[in-house]
């Protein structure tokens, strides 16, 4: 990518979909990816980094879809600096309107004796390597010394140097393990553009981990030293205690960009909290609810002074408006009446383009919920779709359940499940709860023996006929995977969030199956 005009405008580079699809229990599949991105261009972000090519075919996969339908933002696949890595973060992106590839080999000792087993001169012949290669097939190319605050800057500095030469076009510097403070990394970049003339040329990028809850203001420091791209993640999700909040650096630089020489970015930051709530839900990550910007309490007051003071004036005790991030967004958009168009309207307001069989699907649904809900807000209406939109996935579904709760009886529930290949099975079971009977009767009937390790109910909007969303996270042969349901009956949520967590184990386990077989260059 060629330098913005502004010099002032700092790039957002979302990497929710690689490093925080790294997070422990996540694993989207190529819809859920493909959901995520669509959103990310929605809020306006940069980059997107749609995945790691070489780790799995599914991941390829999910990157060449992101490529080929989401327009806007670059879109980038990770490498390290091994040519089937770059052929294969190439083969991701190749299709893309803007694509970019982003390579990466780590420059700290600790990481080139330990890891890497080699030496700082074969570290150099790398980078100097991979950036030729993947500059024949691209022009934007992307080039990060990992774990970079934990390395020689002068060695750091003559690797970069190469990748500038080789013609990389943004350097990104990762504070791979969440080590570094902030005047710390001011300095180490400071220094690295006095000793790398040509990284003036070329966009400087920040990469920050939040083991000590650094991220956000490390991220800042380095933007103070003239980075104009910072990596981050919705949530805050990624390796360990994750990235840098996406939401909490776009809504730092709108705030007070203008106190630090008006760096700003050009994101939708309306689209900010509906962007979280999508990426909670399909992770199965909740976001606390004192999370700035986008938990559930990031504009609540509670005590009386507070409350008093906000009634007369705002802004005695806010220093952003609710408004802006999006979280006004839950006006009561259809009834029980409203037709096939008002739902695609409505769903077209909201930024879904759904048509055909899915919206046939989707008014099913959104009937079914009417039926049981007097009033369908925008929130609703984007559980409801983000729920149907699963059902694509080649996997278990729930078709039936009878439960039967008591409480002078143990729970019993029988359930009919339909598998991949479209074979009913049946399965009962007599638990410990409702749920516990639900859970243990589709084990029964897809003869998976899975274990339960989280579930949790929430409410998608207030009001007693809220509808409920449950998400499950099961573990199979020792790997976790999550689901996530939505209906205004519990049971049926916690029943459909099972079987797609299940579906999700098993796939996961298929791949591991395979790739035990035939290893991958990983
Ligand atoms: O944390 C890190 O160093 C990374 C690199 C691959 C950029 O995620
Ligand atoms: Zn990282």
């Amino acid at each position: 990518m060629v330098k913005p005009e502004d010099p002032n405008r700092v790039l957002i580079f979302d990497t929710t979909l690689r490093d925080g699809e790294q997070s422990p229990g996540i694993s989207l599949n190529t819809g859920e990816k493909l959901e995520i991105a669509q959103q990310l261009a929605r809020l306006g972000v940069d980059v997107i980094e749609a995945g790691f090519p070489i780790t799995s075919p599914g991941d390829l996969e999910a990157v060449q879809t992101i490529s080929r339908t989401v327009e806007g933002p670059i879109i980038t696949g990770l490498a390290r600096t091994h040519v089937a890595d770059i052929d294969a973060a190439y083969e991701g992106v190749k299709d893309a309107e803007r694509p970019r590839i982003h390579t990466f080999i780590s420059t700290s000792d600790i990481h080139i004796e330990h890891q890497l087993q080699t030496t700082r001169e074969d570290v150099k012949g790398q980078a100097r390597a991979a950036v030729a290669h993947a500059k024949q097939y691209c022009d934007d190319v992307e080039f990060s010394p990992m774990d970079a605050t934990r390395a020689d800057l002068e060695f750091t500095a003559e690797v970069c140097a190469i990748a500038v030469e080789e013609g990389a076009t943004t350097i990104n510097i990762p504070d791979t393990v969440g080590y570094t403070m902030p005047a710390e990394y001011t300095a180490y970049l400071e220094r690295l553009y006095a000793l790398v003339p040509g990284l003036r040329d070329v966009v400087l990028s920040v990469h920050c981990h939040d083991d000590l809850g650094m991220a956000v203001a490390n991220s800042l420091a380095g933007v103070l030293a003239g980075a104009r791209q910072v990596e981050c993640a919705v949530n805050g999700i990624g390796e360990r205690a994750g990235n840098a909040s996406l939401e909490e650096i776009v809504m730092l630089l709108r705030t007070r960009g203008d106190a630090i020489g008006g760096v700003h970015t050009e994101l939708n930051s309306r689209e900010l909290a509906r962007s979280s709530r999508l990426v909670s839900r399909l992770t199965g990550y909740v976001v606390q609810p004192n999370k700035a910007i986008v938990g559930r309490n990031a504009f609540a007051h509670e005590s009386g002074i507070h409350q008093d003071g906000v009634l007369k004036e705002r802004e005695t005790y806010e220093i952003m408006d609710a408004t802006t991030v999006g979280l006004d967004s839950n006006a009561i958009v259809l009834g029980k009446h409203s037709g096939r168009h008002a739902l695609r309207q409505a769903l077209e307001d909201l930024g879904f383009t759904v048509s055909g069989q899915a919206l046939n699907q989707a008014f099913a649904r959104f009937k079914e919920i009417a039926d049981r809900k007097k009033q369908v807000t925008a929130m609703d209406l984007e559980a409801i779709v983000t729920d149907e939109l699963r059902e694509e996935i080649a996997g278990y579904t729930l078709e039936w359940f009878d439960v039967e709760a008591s409480s002078r009886r143990p729970p019993h529930a029988t359930v009919g499940v339909r598998s991949p290949e479209g074979a009913e099975m049946t399965g009962s079971f007599t638990g410990d709860g409702p749920v516990d009977a639900i859970f243990h009767a589709i084990n029964s009937a897809t003869g998976i023996e899975a274990k339960l390790r989280e579930f949790r109910v929430d409410a998608v909007t207030a009001g007693q006929d809220a509808l409920g969303e449950t998400s499950v996270v099961l573990e199979l042969d020792g790997r976790s995977a999550s689901g996530q349901g939505v209906s205004t009956d519990i049971i049926e949520a916690a029943g459909r969030a099972y079987v797609r967590a299940l579906s999700n184990a098993v796939r996961r386990r298929d791949v591991a199956e395979r790739e035990a077989l035939e290893p991958s260059a990983l």
